[in-house]
């Protein structure tokens, strides 16, 4: 399977600085790994536009998307629309919109339905607390969230479904969580997957996230379980960027 690299950019970025990501940007077309990004809604078409000028090969997507078809929702952005300006995945579920903006397990499940008819493929983030951890619960956290998350998928749309795991305590942090954690998570999500839907679920691509950069990136991407990376920091400059591709490309 080829390895993911998708790029969280959460509220950066200015125009001048995409301009710079791409020209910083360096990726040949005999990369083997998926480059994908996901800038704020306002900078998706000029990151559509920079990835098309230059032909890099960079999939553009969606941090969040609004669980309604469309209609009077004041500031919120269709799945429809963004598929229809050339996106190709949205987020759903990321610790920040459940912490932040108090987006619970029903909320986002009606998200992932919506986003998957539209076929917008879609990285369902999950993932512990440092305190959840700490008391042992790491595996019971995940496994709540994917079948409370995940209500109601069927074989037909699994494969637009990827799965992001991405322990809380290691988002923007600078702490990541070893290799052998992180192996040991994405096996239990792996095994519940299997368990409990049906058709490709062991093909689901499992992307890591937390504090990923250039030099942890191989020790995590090198695990059998894990499919690539959802990276938010080291993701906004080209230089690393590419690097980090580079070394998807090379274990995928
Ligand atoms: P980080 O963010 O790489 O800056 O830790 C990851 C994420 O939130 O997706």
């Amino acid at each position: 399977m080829k390895k993911y690299i998708v790029g969280n950019w959460k509220m950066n970025q200015t125009l001048g600085e995409i301009e710079t990501f791409f020209k910083e940007l360096d990726l040949t077309k005999d990369l083997n790994c998926e480059t994908w990004i996901a800038p704020q809604a306002l900078h998706i078409s000029p990151v559509l536009n920079g990835s098309a000028s230059q032909s890099k090969c960079i999939f553009v997507g969606a941090q969040n998307i609004s669980e309604n078809e469309n209609g009077a929702f004041t500031g919120e952005n269709s799945a429809a629309s963004l598929k229809d300006i050339g996106c190709i995945f949205t987020l759903v579920g990321h610790s920040e919109r459940r912490t932040l903006y108090k987006e619970d397990h029903a909320l986002l499940n009606k998200k992932l339905h919506h986003a998957l008819s539209k076929e917008l493929k879609v990285i369902f983030c999950i993932g512990e607390t440092l305190e959840e951890r700490k008391n042992g619960m790491t595996d019971a956290v995940l496994k709540y969230q994917l079948s409370e998350g995940l209500k109601g998928i069927n074989k037909d749309n699994l494969e637009n479904l990827i799965i992001a795991y991405e322990p809380i305590w290691a988002i923007g942090t600078g702490e990541v969580a070893t290799p052998e954690q992180a192996e040991e998570a994405h096996r239990a999500i792996r095994d519940w997957l299997v368990a409990n839907l049906e058709g490709a679920a062991a093909e689901v691509p499992l992307l890591y996230g937390g504090s990923v950069k250039p030099s942890n990136a191989e020790g995590l991407l090198s695990q059998s379980n894990i499919d690539g990376a959802l990276v938010g920091g080291a993701s906004l400059k080209g230089k690393d960027f590419s690097d980090l591709a580079k070394i998807a490309s090379q274990l995928s």
